[in-house]
């Protein structure tokens, strides 16, 4: 069955990692998808042909989710490209990681730049775009219930994410829109396998009840239903994507 025909959906960094998946799998039961990227077109392009070629549709559109102008240009394109925007998933992200003492301000800026302005600045967008019955996802981490050195910056960011989602859902809940969050633990993508061991990436995939790390499609899926009809009595929420990450 396809429960989200007929919607429009923004997926901001949807052309890698999590947002690939989630792009696709929204595509898959039904919504028409913009594939939101930074600076990789050609990754974005692909997601577009994957989705074309099981007769979805979608298009890749750039914007630098940290930057006002770039946002709003997003939110007018999908209007101009679908006629609505139903749903916006905050996917987009970035990790930075160092203890506090070696962090410069130019890498709190970035981190802080996108992570927690970009998902303000498409709030505040999809606020003023969304369909009445809307769905707001964004993407949190389970970093913030653990407290690993080197994670200070990046887990306050998603922190922050937590913050807008809660207090959000109170905002737009009168319009019937739910604003939730999915908070994945470890999950096979550039951002987290990149500089790290097989070793330390083990470690971390014992952590959870399962014993491995998870993979895009796990949090996809959650996202798609948190989209669906059937989601609509659950907002404000920080839901766990993680195998028991712990
Ligand atoms: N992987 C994990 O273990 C994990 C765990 C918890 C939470 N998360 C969160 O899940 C989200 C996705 O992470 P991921 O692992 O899939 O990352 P990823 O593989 O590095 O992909 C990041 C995506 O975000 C886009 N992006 C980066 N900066 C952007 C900007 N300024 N504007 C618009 N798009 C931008 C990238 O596009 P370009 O290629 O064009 O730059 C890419 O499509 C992030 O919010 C991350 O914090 C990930």
């Amino acid at each position: 069955m396809k429960t989200l025909a007929n919607k429009a959906a923004i997926v901001t960094g949807g052309s890698r990692g999590i947002g690939r998946s989630i792009a696709i799998a929204l595509a898959r039961a039904g919504a028409d998808v913009v594939v939101n990227y930074a600076s990789n077109e050609k990754a974005a392009r692909k997601v577009v042909a994957e989705i074309n070629a099981f007769g979805g549709k979608a298009v890749a559109v750039r914007a630098d989710m940290s930057r006002s102008e770039d946002a709003a240009d997003l939110f007018a394109t999908t209007m101009k490209t679908f006629g609505k925007v139903d749903i916006l998933v905050n996917n987009a992200g970035i990790m930075l990681n160092k203890p506090i003492q070696q962090m410069s301000e130019e890498d709190f800026d970035r981190v802080f730049g996108i992570n927690v302005k970009g998902v303000f600045l498409a709030l505040r967008l999809a606020g003023e775009h969304l369909s009445d019955g809307g769905r707001i996802v964004n993407l949190s981490s389970s970093v913030t219930r653990l407290l690993f050195p080197g994670y200070g910056a990046y887990a306050a960011t998603k922190a922050a994410v937590d913050q807008f989602t809660r207090i959000f859902a109170r905002e737009v809940g009168p319009r019937n829109i739910t604003v939730n969050a999915v908070a994945p633990g470890p999950t096979r993508t550039e951002l987290f396998t990149l500089g790290k061991t097989e070793e330390t990436i083990g470690q971390l995939a014992s952590m959870s009840a399962m014993g491995r790390i998870g993979e895009p499609e796990d949090v996809a899926r959650v996202v798609a239903f948190l989209c669906s009809d059937e989601a609509a009595w659950i907002t404000g929420q920080i839901i766990g994507v993680n195998g028991g990450f712990a």
